[in-house]
């Protein structure tokens, strides 16, 4: 078992707790999760408390005992009851076994005679009841420049690959949705050729009145980091087959599937892109230091105030180096709002990279552009030390 075992205590006397509770805590693959004294609490703390094993001694009585057990067993699976009894053998005892109890220990016990029971308990529990797969539950972050060519298409692409390959040796995976649906570029800077995309995936969606995770897949293309693309229409009036009615089965489904969602979206607020904002657990807004980009930058602030997402918004700044009229402390002040990175200008690095459909952050690794973008995936990852070591690296080796 990869985590520690979680044992609930509930035993009527004080002193038979604490003794059980001794022993069990000299285990270290064990976690005492609770402990009871009344029956009646039972029921509401497994459900809460979620224990593998529950020691149930006997006297903690009623005549509904039998049937909590029962009710136990048969509501919780994966919880293994071991009876603690005085009188080994009794009515009562054959009864809590018939009930679905695994076991029963009559005191005083050795340690390893209880803590072994656990063990084994525990081991048959999950040969019986095998654990389904997690579900993921998908971060969505959406990324938006509300004035045109910041480099919306070009952080998102980025960003997406970044983290599939920070998360690829965790099995975690990445999904790229390009929502830009008459003019999306994710398949040209990620050197993809895809023949199927978001619009044959909507008309899909209509004829089936939904959708599953097998016709998703179907609609996916792999890049060679791991991330997964879902593509834009490959002719602009194509884009008028998506609507947000398709959006939404479309994150509902992506949810169970991937661990992290980047979408990259237009320039315009579609439909579509409100979608993505309702189910978003972070917008980024893109901006450059030009006071065209602040102006949009700020109108799209009220905007989404207004449709009460502005606690999900924090900015980035994309070509953080380049002096274009406002230094960074004016657009803070202006904008008020959290900024999570400062991408640098590095054409060098990026013109080639788009024109070869190869991300810089696969290809320029220890380019300063990348270790950037590579700082802004562990910062959404939430992984502070990664954080401070990408960027003593930038300190000690420059950028
Ligand atoms: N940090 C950067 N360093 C160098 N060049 C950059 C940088 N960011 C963006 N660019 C340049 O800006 C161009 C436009 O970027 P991109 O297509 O990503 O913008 P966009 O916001 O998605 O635009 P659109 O509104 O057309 O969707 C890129 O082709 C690239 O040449
Ligand atoms: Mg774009």
């Amino acid at each position: 078992m990869d985590r520690l075992i979680k044992v609930m205590v509930a035993d009527k006397d004080p002193l038979g707790r604490k003794g059980l509770i001794d022993i069990l805590q000299k285990d270290k693959q064990i976690e005492v999760v609770q402990e009871l004294d009344k029956e009646e609490d039972l029921e509401v703390s497994i459900y809460q408390t979620k224990p593998d094993v529950v020691l149930l001694n006997l006297n903690l009585n009623g005549t509904s005992i039998i049937d909590t057990i029962e009710r136990i067993t048969t509501s919780f699976r994966q919880v293994g009851v071991v009876i603690i009894t005085e009188e080994g053998g009794n009515e009562q005892v054959q009864r809590a076994l018939l009930a679905g109890a695994k076991t029963f220990l009559v005191p005083p016990l050795s340690d390893a005679t209880l803590n072994n029971t656990i063990l084994k308990v525990v081991e048959r529990q999950r040969i019986i009841v095998p654990e389904l797969p997690k579900k993921r539950e998908a971060e969505i972050i959406t990324i938006i420049s509300p004035k045109g060519g910041v480099g919306g298409t070009l952080i998102s692409v980025n960003l997406a690959v970044s983290l599939a390959d920070i998360l690829k040796k965790e099995e975690k995976k990445v999904l790229l949705i390009d929502l830009d649906l008459p003019f999306g570029d994710t398949s040209i800077l990620l050197n993809l050729n895809p023949t199927k995309t978001i619009a044959e995936l909507s008309r899909e969606i209509d004829q089936l009145g939904g959708l599953d995770s097998e016709i998703f897949d179907s609609y996916l293309i792999r890049h060679e980091s791991g991330l997964y693309l879902l593509p834009s229409p490959l002719k602009p009036e194509q884009a008028e087959l998506v609507s947000s009615g398709h959006m939404e089965e479309i994150l509902k489904i992506v949810k169970d599937m991937f661990d992290y969602v980047v979408v990259d979206t237009p320039k315009f607020f579609h439909d579509t892109v409100l979608t993505a904002f309702s189910e978003s657990t972070l917008i980024i807004l893109l901006l450059s230091l030009e006071l065209p980009a602040i102006k949009n930058g700020r109108l799209c602030l009220e905007i989404l105030n207004s449709l009460h997402y502005r606690n999900k918004v924090k900015l980035v700044i994309n070509r953080a180096n380049t002096k274009m009229g406002i230094d960074i402390e004016e657009a803070k002040e202006v904008l008020n709002c959290e900024i999570l990175g400062y991408i640098p200008s590095d054409g060098k690095v990026v013109v080639p990279s788009i024109n070869e459909g190869m991300p810089f952050v696969l290809t320029n690794k220890t380019a300063p552009i990348s270790k950037k973008i590579e700082e802004l995936g562990y910062k959404i990852l939430n992984r502070k030390e990664e954080v401070i070591k990408v960027s003593l690296l930038k300190k000690l080796f420059g950028g």
